[in-house]
């Protein structure tokens, strides 16, 4: 059984690197890794395979930055290549497998079902309902062309049934983001970030942004800023910067503004082992990541989770995450909460349980 399995951007590696390592127990099953390259910078990319352990990619196709137009369309164009090689050289695949919402999973989808190639989605099903969200629009074109729907949450379950997927494709695995927290949060726990930022287990608040609509318009982009620049003064904060975020901070003029707030410590986009120690051990998280509102749930962080809507619902409901859309005053208000001992408590769900990977791998292995 010879799989195409395909990773492009910094949430894909620690969902795929547990399904490779379950596919190693299968000794009849060939995976084949394909690194699409929409994910290029060393801290963004090659530190996640370092320390999740991915195998070097077998195929780089070094497509880099672009318009969604261009990045979706040079994706397409050279998976179809790599996809088409495979198959005059006598050595086809069978499957194709791809997790989560990004460019790279729709395109690489798209690419192989044309070839009459089956695709296997991992995290399917999930919906925010906002098609202003570029990756809803990734999950629901994947979805619809994929005749393996591998779900994270009951909700997903439920989404995928009212559009008319029948039932034998859809499978309630678990998370495989979740396995990867589960098996490296000893070791991350070891690590020297703490210290190397003069932060103390339980008395810091972590903050992630990168979503075009918190971050591409200065009025909410400042907003959003002064509140946590002001409750830094009784909370440590400390902020990775994605790349994109550090351009738009900087090309609004608010990075003067940013560094001189004393206790808010910014950094370059950590590594995985660094992030997850910074999380586990955070009094909050401010995100408007689509994995860290369930990491945070799975750690009983509390959750400020800067988005309107969420495709995780799961998060919200039985978890620790409260949307607070990009609204300034009322981060600011759960911000002080929370400073005050106030703020939701949460579990994961029981199905999180750190199998979703051989789980997976199972159903694929036994109906491939
Ligand atoms: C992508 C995903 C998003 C995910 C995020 C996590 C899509 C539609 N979006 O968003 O769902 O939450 O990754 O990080 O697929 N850049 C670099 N170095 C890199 C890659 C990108 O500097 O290695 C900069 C470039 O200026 C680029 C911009 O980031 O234009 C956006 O990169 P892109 O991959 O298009 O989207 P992300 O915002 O990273």
């Amino acid at each position: 059984l010879r799989l195409a399995c395909v990773v492009g951007a910094r949430p894909n590696f620690m969902k795929m690197a547990p399904l490779l390592r379950a596919f190693e127990a299968y000794p009849h099953v060939e995976t084949v890794l394909i690194h699409t390259g929409q994910h290029y910078d060393r801290n963004l990319s090659d530190v996640f395979f370092e320390e999740l352990g991915i195998k070097h990619p077998d195929v780089s196709l070094n497509v880099g930055s672009g318009s969604h137009g261009v990045q979706t369309a040079q994706i397409l164009e050279k998976i179809e290549g790599v996809l088409q090689n495979a198959a005059s050289e006598n050595d086809p695949f069978d499957r194709l497998v791809v997790v989560g919402d990004v460019n790279s999973t729709m395109a690489a989808a798209l690419a192989a079902v044309k070839l009459g190639i089956p695709v296997a989605h991992v995290e399917a099903g999930l919906r925010s309902f906002d098609r202003t969200m570029p990756e809803e629009i990734n999950r629901i074109v994947t979805d619809s062309i994929s005749d393996m729907l591998l779900v994270s949450e009951p909700s997903g379950i439920e989404n995928l049934k009212r559009e008319g997927k029948p039932d034998e494709q859809l499978h309630l695995v678990g998370n495989v983001m979740i396995d990867t927290l589960l098996h490296l949060l000893p070791k991350a726990k070891q690590g020297d970030v703490l210290t190397r930022y003069e932060l103390s287990p339980g008395e810091y608040g972590l903050v992630t942004l990168h979503r075009p609509a918190n971050v591409d318009d200065p009025k909410i982009l400042e907003a959003l800023l002064d509140v946590l620049i002001e409750v830094s003064q009784k909370l440590k904060l400390i902020f990775p910067i994605h790349p994109r975020t550090e351009k738009r901070i900087t090309d609004f003029g608010l990075m003067e503004k940013l560094k001189s707030a004393s206790n808010l410590v910014l950094a370059p986009p950590l590594g995985y082992l660094d992030f997850l120690a910074l999380s586990s051990q955070a009094k909050v998280i401010v995100t408007d990541s689509g994995g860290l509102q369930e990491e945070s749930t799975v750690l009983g962080v509390p959750c400020l989770t800067l988005r309107p809507n969420t495709e995780r619902p799961c998060t919200t409901e039985g978890g620790t995450s409260t949307l607070i859309g990009n609204d300034a005053a009322l981060l600011h208000r759960c911000l002080n909460d929370v400073v005050a001992g106030r703020y939701k408590e949460g579990k994961a769900l029981d199905v999180w349980d750190g199998k979703a990977a051989e789980r997976i791998a199972s159903v694929i292995v036994e109906r491939c």
